[in-house]
């Protein structure tokens, strides 16, 4: 006869880093899958239903009904930075602590959104297929003209921490930085990044290339619509690192393809994975799949610290009692 593990109960949602997730066999009862798995919203509620904490990805959209049966559950511990995927107010009113990841991929985020800037501007992923394609007879003064970007405007839409990390690289390329945010930053932080707060308008109208690295609320859905790529200079360039549905895909993909914008570098889509096929067709369009905080070492900081940030919210380990981030 099998004794039942008497430790509190842990469910991790996908199969991440194998020896960082082993630290938490240390103190619970660890329940998980063994491949990538897009759970049903009834999964989640029969995961959640008879354990007291759960490490869980983006994937995972956990709201009411997810916890409605959930009468242990005291954390969910989301590993990433945004968690639009979390119906916080739900976990609020339930009793639910919820915990993120910031800071540890603030500098692997930033890189990323730059790449994808350069990759749209310079037309990076279009030039190496059409390498590969065999288009290439004879070097050609004009072929796959791009725009500039040192010397050019940045815009940032959202100014925290990765806002903040992208503007400071502008400086090594002799930009302009304009942001928006929902609050102008204290003038010695605008001073260390050398940006400029700029109202809505204004930034549509003066980035060179625009950045999207805000938040994903019901407020800002669709804030980049037709109406605001409208107010864009047409040689200009939309990078999203943010979420898919800050973005009218198809209102983009009209403007990319009418030549109204540039390029876009987008990291984030929508209905992701799935992809706005009309994006898939355009050339100037560079589409990632939402790897901006993909490098090896951010990734396991990441899992990292939300197993520190479980662990601490069910009492055990050096930061128990302790918020977490
Ligand atoms: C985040 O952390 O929110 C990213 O989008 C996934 O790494």
């Amino acid at each position: 006869m099998s004794v039942a593990d008497p430790r509190p109960r842990v469910w991790v949602s996908q199969p991440l880093f194998g020896d960082v997730i082993a630290r938490l066999r240390e103190h619970f009862d660890v329940r998980t899958v063994d491949t990538i798995t897009q759970h049903s919203p009834q999964d989640i509620a029969q995961a959640l239903g008879d354990v007291d904490g759960a490490l869980v990805t983006l994937n995972d959209r956990i709201g009411a009904a997810e916890i409605a049966g959930a009468s242990r559950l005291r954390v969910i511990a989301n590993v990433g930075v945004g968690y639009n995927n979390l119906d916080l107010p739900a976990l609020t009113q339930a009793g639910i602590l919820a915990s993120n990841t910031p800071d540890v991929l603030t500098q692997t985020t930033a890189d990323f959104g730059w790449a994808l800037m350069m990759a749209a501007a310079r037309r990076i992923s279009e030039a190496e297929r059409w390498l590969r394609d065999g288009h290439w007879q004879q070097w050609n003064f004009e072929t796959l003209l791009g725009g500039d970007v040192h010397g050019s405007t940045l815009g940032i839409l959202g100014m925290g921490r990765i806002g903040q990390a992208i503007a400071r690289r502008a400086a090594g390329f002799d930009m302009r930085v304009r942001y928006h945010n929902r609050s102008r930053l204290p003038v010695e932080v605008e001073q260390a990044c050398a940006a400029h707060y700029v109202d809505f308008d204004t930034l549509l109208a003066q980035s060179d290339h625009l950045m999207l690295v805000l938040p994903y609320t019901p407020a800002n859905h669709h804030l980049i619509d037709a109406a605001a790529l409208a107010r864009m200079p047409a040689h200009a360039t939309l990078t999203n690192i943010a979420r898919g549905g800050v973005v009218d895909e198809d209102a983009l993909a009209d403007a990319l393809a009418n030549g109204r914008l540039a390029a876009a570098g987008l990291d984030v889509f929508e209905g992701e994975p799935a992809i706005n096929p009309r994006l898939l067709a355009l050339r100037n369009a560079v589409l990632t799949p939402h790897i901006a905080s993909g490098s090896l070492a951010t990734r396991r900081a990441m899992v990292a610290l939300a197993v520190d940030n479980l662990t601490a919210a069910l009492g055990f380990g050096p930061a128990a009692g302790k918020p977490p981030s």
